[in-house]
């Protein structure tokens, strides 16, 4: 899913926190000296690439008019910019993990839920939390919180792309508690975006609107929505976009990579390390040697704001073959918010389309990837223009039913780079880790897929 985020301008010390070294995994380049020049070199070749995104930022937000679900990756730099192969990182010391059974089996048609209590002035709240892989920040109706003072916080809206909904609301730094199996708890702090009134709001222009959904161009009054219903939790990566005013889709925004006790207990960075095992049974907060051995990593792209917060990694990179033509490098997205499949390819390499009577309310035809299509993708780190690496890939022929094939697939407008948000079946056949501290993402096949084969 792709939210978008504004407030008004101030920002607290919280923002600008750094992660310091700890000892979860110990310094690379200390082992590996020649590696300082590569990084100084890769640092100054960076500083270019952030003027030149910036540049194209100010460019696709202005002349992008559309904003569907991929209107994150819509803004994505087609750079060519690659992962350093980094030495591998020596083993963990940090042992402090806890595992988030889902409230609920893990369905294709359900986002995932996990059991939270926000601490909410005098009231503890506890909610059945969604939790959603393809963005990053938390969303609370006001109406559930109602122990918050009606003037607290600073103010800030969301635009949620994939459906259409605008968010204002109210920022405020709350404290949360995870549970998890046998009784243990996990404690997190992070910013989050109390909802005071939603829209409906399909022609909504996150560049312009803020903090109100205006009438329709043809002259449609927005729709309001019942925001005491309105419980969310983002905590992908590689979401942001560096904008100003963009507070929680980073990951000091996310509340899986936050966690300051377990079990009652303080933890800091030399107890966990930071990141979270995603599977269809749960997550595992915080990881260590036990859950993570069988996995594989890929290494992890800087994200855009990785120099205020090291923790910060861009989204996977992939290649995809449709019906067997092979696409360029692009991006992936890993979303248990969703049952269906996005896909764009680069101009020159058709998908082949349909268009369909809109299940949904909304325009009256909808677009998608013809059945019969086969789609082919692999996830790894691109070196010179090429993937390589390869630590997972899966393939499926569209309306035809498998294990990892998504509800159905969306093609996106043809514009590079590539990209495919898997949506949440990915999960069946592989669980994911992703190393917040290290700049890595895991893949174990699920045995029983593997049996499967
Ligand atoms: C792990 O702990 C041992 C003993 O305390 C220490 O010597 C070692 O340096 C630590 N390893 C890392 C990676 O920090
Ligand atoms: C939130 O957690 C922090 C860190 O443990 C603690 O200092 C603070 O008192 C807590 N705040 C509330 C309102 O519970
Ligand atoms: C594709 O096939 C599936 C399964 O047979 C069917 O339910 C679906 O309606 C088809 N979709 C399109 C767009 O033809």
């Amino acid at each position: 899913m792709g939210l978008t985020q504004g407030q008004s301008s101030q920002s607290t010390s919280k923002d600008t926190a750094a992660v310091t070294h700890n000892a979860c995994s110990k310094n690379t380049f200390e082992l590996y000296p020649y590696h300082l020049l590569l990084v100084a070199f890769v640092a100054s070749i960076y500083g270019l690439y952030h003027e030149l995104y910036g540049v194209y930022r100010e460019y696709a937000s202005r002349h992008s008019k559309h904003h569907h679900n991929m209107y994150f990756a819509s803004s994505q730099p087609s750079s060519s910019f690659t992962a350093i192969e980094e030495p591998p990182t020596p083993e963990s010391n940090c042992t402090k993990s806890v595992f988030l059974p889902y409230v609920h089996k893990f369905k294709t048609e359900n986002i995932p839920l996990v059991k939270v209590t926000i601490h909410a002035g005098d009231d503890n709240v506890d909610i059945d939390m969604p939790v959603d892989t393809g963005s990053t920040g938390l969303l609370i109706g006001a109406p559930l919180l109602p122990g918050i003072d009606p003037n607290a916080g600073t103010r800030g809206w969301q635009y949620l792309s994939s459906s259409n909904i605008v968010y204002v609301g109210r920022y405020l730094d709350l404290n949360l508690t995870f549970h998890g199996a046998n009784g243990a708890t996990a404690e997190t702090r992070v910013p989050v975006l109390v909802v005071d009134k939603s829209w409906m709001c399909p022609w909504y222009d996150p560049s312009k609107h803020g903090f109100e959904c205006p009438s329709g161009p043809d002259g449609q009054e927005p729709v309001e929505r019942d925001v005491g219903g309105i419980t969310y939790m983002g905590v992908g990566f590689g979401r942001n976009k560096n904008a100003e005013g963009q507070r929680t889709a980073t990951s000091w925004g996310n509340a899986f990579l936050n966690i300051h006790a377990i079990n009652g207990e303080p933890v800091g960075s030399k107890d966990i390390k930071a990141g979270y095992v995603v599977s269809t049974k749960g997550i595992q907060l915080g990881l260590t040697k036990k859950h993570t051995s069988d996995f594989a990593f890929m290494n992890l792209d800087r994200g855009v704001t990785h120099g205020r917060d090291a923790r910060d990694w861009a989204m996977p990179r992939m290649q995809f073959r449709v019906n067997g033509r092979k696409s360029v490098p692009g991006y992936a997205l890993l979303d248990t918010g969703i049952p269906q499949m996005y896909i764009r390819a680069e101009d020159d390499m058709p998908i082949p389309e349909v268009i369909i009577k809109n299940p949904k309310a909304g325009t009256p035809t909808v677009h998608r990837v013809k059945n019969g299509t086969s789609i082919a993708v692999d996830f790894g780190t691109v070196i010179g223009g090429r993937l390589g690496g390869v630590k997972a890939s899966y393939s499926f022929v569209v309306g035809k039913e498998s294990l990892m094939a998504p509800s159905y697939v969306v093609p996106g407008r043809q514009e590079p780079p590539p990209y495919v948000n898997t949506g949440r079946n990915f999960l069946k056949g592989y669980s994911i880790a992703f190393d917040a501290l290290d700049g890595r993402l895991g893949f174990q096949p699920v045995p029983s897929y593997q049996s499967n084969l």
